[in-house]
């Protein structure tokens, strides 16, 4: 998508040895590149959240594994370097499904072809996440179609959480991409961006990615979508998806399920928007089953934000002494979930996807 008008991609690999990508805790503030060279630094950068968002994880994981096929002199240390990168982050399952796909392509191959082999099937991972994303949009611009024919010449609300733009994948994003296709189409779309505390996500990234593209956008405060629900201001939700259990249970941001709630409300449908590669069919109890990552206290306590004189600071905004709970993730039932926008169709939860 574009940054300053020019197309990027949130990571790349620069040469054989370096992975580059777009160091998301410096937005938006300012836009800066940062190089990956070694397992240690990709485990860093998931880890710390430079890079985040279901696939992106995913991808940049693929990409750390064609850096441990460089580092590991044996298949023992590339399994070590594999849990290595998959205890990052738990929720997301993209991250275990990159790690395990490198590691069956090694095993097909060879060890001795491990460095080509995963760097091949890093840009595949890549280029199919791409792909996945593009075709999400082309199937969600028919959900945003439909509404708009039902309102000629009026603006569509759409109202999403978190970061499920193509900040979070490699290209287009999963929620945003049907809107992306809309605005594309010149179909009238509004986007109300919940903020998405702690770590402002929506506020930081949704609404920078969204103003680059050009597409109308307001940010509200985590506790708004309710409100607009009633009041008519909201023509759908669309969300994204960290982990996707058979039946359709949805792990996403925290506080995903009370927009689902308040959806399910004010009879306004509900939609998360998915790549296949978020699907675990291992599990069948989301919230039973989903790892829910908590982070620590001081993404509650405290705030970064830019000061008057431009430079960027980071405050405290509560008491000294009080404890703060960071849960990540939340889990919505499918019964709550109007459709999974996936790059195959759409399907309600529950049901196989189409073909
Ligand atoms: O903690 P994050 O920023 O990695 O969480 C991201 C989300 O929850 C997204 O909504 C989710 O990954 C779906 S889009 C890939």
């Amino acid at each position: 998508m574009l940054v300053h008008g020019q197309p990027y991609r949130t990571l790349w690999m620069t040469d054989d040895a370096t992975v580059r990508i777009i160091d998301q805790r410096r937005l938006p503030w300012s836009f800066e590149l940062l190089d990956l060279r070694s397992v240690a630094d990709v485990a860093h950068a998931i880890r710390d959240m430079a890079v985040r968002g279901a696939g992106l994880i995913g991808a940049t994981a693929a990409h750390g594994m064609a850096l441990a096929a460089r580092e590991a002199a044996s298949p023992a240390e590339l399994q070590r370097l594999a849990l290595e990168l998959t205890a990052t982050r738990p929720t997301a399952v993209n991250l275990a499904w990159a790690v395990n796909r490198q590691l069956a392509a090694v095993a097909a191959a060879g060890f001795e072809k491990r460095v080509a082999v995963t760097l091949a099937e890093a840009r595949r991972v890549a280029d199919e996440d791409a792909a996945m994303c593009a075709a999400i949009g082309r199937h969600g611009l028919e959900v945003i179609r439909g509404i708009a024919n039902q309102k000629p010449g009026r603006v569509v609300n759409v109202l999403t959480h978190c970061n499920a733009g193509w900040l979070a994948f490699v290209d287009h994003g999963s929620a945003t991409s049907p809107v992306y296709a809309a605005h594309a189409a010149g179909i009238p779309v509004h986007v109300w961006v919940d903020e998405t505390r702690p770590r402002s996500q929506g506020a930081r990234l949704t609404a920078w990615e969204l103003g680059q593209q050009g597409v109308p956008h307001t940010v509200i405060p985590d506790n708004t979508g309710g409100h607009l629900m009633q009041h008519g201001l909201v023509d759908l939700v669309i969300t994204g998806a960290d982990r996707v259990t058979r039946g359709g249970d949805v792990a996403n941001k925290i506080g995903t399920y009370l927009k689902a709630l308040a959806a399910r409300d004010n009879g306004i449908p509900f939609y998360v928007a998915l790549p296949s590669s978020t699907f675990d069919d291992t599990l069948t109890d989301g919230l039973r089953e989903i790892p829910i990552e908590q982070r620590g206290e001081d993404e509650v306590t405290h705030l970064e934000g830019v000061a008057a004189d431009g430079s960027v600071q980071t405050v405290r905004i509560v008491p000294e002494g009080s404890p703060a709970a960071n849960y990540g993730f939340d889990v919505t039932p499918a019964r709550l979930v109007t459709g999974l926008i996936t790059e195959r169709g759409i399907t309600a939860p529950g049901l196989p996807g189409p073909e």
